[in-house]
């Protein structure tokens, strides 16, 4: 039986904390805003929309849901974003992933201005979690690398196996994870679709992070006996029987792998809601910069 890495119980603890320091912003007048970006109609992405908003709320920041067409063109897209950096009410800027195809994501990324990047995706963030600067960390992985710390599971020394290698997820957390830091100092090994025999990486693996994106994908035959499994993945895949026609899944097939795993997340619970708390806490560390407070970005630190 393995300890069960509680996402969802993690991320209530985090905005618990960040309630407080909300209200010591609201003391100076300064309530924080987050500005979130949905473009067309994407199912999955009006549920992660839904949600940021909601915990958003509930640790009292002001959220606002713009909701664009679909057919928006680039340049109006552009000066939506451009407003959102202007807009001294807003702490933290989301663009929802994916953009509809006409869009380039890419650039429009890079205009969020970076002082509002609570999504850690420009490349001043991404450059400044590669040099171990302080700076805002992407949501995911950063709530990966603290929902380890805060069950004591240690990286020193160990070697962590990330499967997946996007901008958002695989990338960033080796760097994070690499880094020469009491919660990091592991030996990282990045695989993908180019990696040859996957499994002679994934077996080897102390820390087994999986962010590929294909359901059920590591089976209990490619993970070690006392890993520590972490699912990234969030799938839906097709179930005639359940109500909605499809049922959620990690990359992790969880039945097979639990019974060998020291520990592992679940899929829902596990990542899902670290991100959003890692987003809130980034937006709350923005507020407390513009308003000139000194405070920690860990939230865990306060
Ligand atoms: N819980 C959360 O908050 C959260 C946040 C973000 C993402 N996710 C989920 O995490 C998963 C990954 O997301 P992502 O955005 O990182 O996905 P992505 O951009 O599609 O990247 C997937 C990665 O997996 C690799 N891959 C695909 N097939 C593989 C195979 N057969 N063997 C080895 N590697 C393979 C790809 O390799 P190549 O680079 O060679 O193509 C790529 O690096 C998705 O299920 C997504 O929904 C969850």
């Amino acid at each position: 039986m393995s300890q069960l890495l509680d996402g969802k119980k993690t991320a209530q603890e985090i905005r618990d904390l960040l309630k407080g320091r909300v209200a010591r912003l609201k003391d100076k007048g300064v309530v924080p805003g987050l500005s979130v970006t949905l473009v067309g109609e994407d199912p999955a992405s009006k549920v992660y929309v839904g949600a940021k908003d909601a915990a958003a709320k509930e640790v009292g920041m002001h959220a606002t849901t713009h909701r664009l067409p679909a057919g928006i063109s680039e340049a109006d897209l552009r000066a939506h974003l451009i407003a959102q950096n202007n807009d001294a009410a807003v702490h933290g800027i989301l663009l929802q992933l994916p953009l509809p195809k006409h869009l380039p994501e890419e650039s429009l990324l890079d205009l969020i201005a970076a002082e509002k990047d609570v999504d850690g995706f420009h490349p001043v963030s991404l450059g400044n979690v590669m040099l171990g600067r302080p700076g805002f960390k992407p949501c995911t992985p950063w709530g990966v690398q603290v929902l380890l710390r805060r069950y004591g599971i240690s990286l020193k020394g160990k070697h962590v196996v990330i499967v997946g290698r996007s901008n958002i997820v695989g990338k960033p957390l080796a760097n994070l994870l690499v880094q020469k830091a009491d919660d990091a100092d592991a030996t990282v090994t990045v695989c993908h679709s180019g990696t040859k025999d996957l499994a002679r990486y994934t077996r080897d693996a102390d820390v087994l992070v999986a962010a590929i994106g294909r359901g059920e994908f590591i089976t209990a035959d490619m993970v070690k006996d006392g890993a520590v499994v972490v699912d990234v993945g969030m799938n839906r895949v097709d179930d005639a029987a359940l109500p909605k026609g499809y049922r959620l899944c990690g990359d992790v097939d969880f039945k097979a792998v639990e019974p060998k795993a020291a520990s592992i997340t679940p899929v829902p619970g596990g990542v899902g809601p670290m991100t959003i708390a890692m987003l809130l806490s980034n937006t709350v560390w923005s507020a407390e910069r513009a308003a000139g407070i000194e405070s920690a970005q860990d939230p865990f630190a306060n």
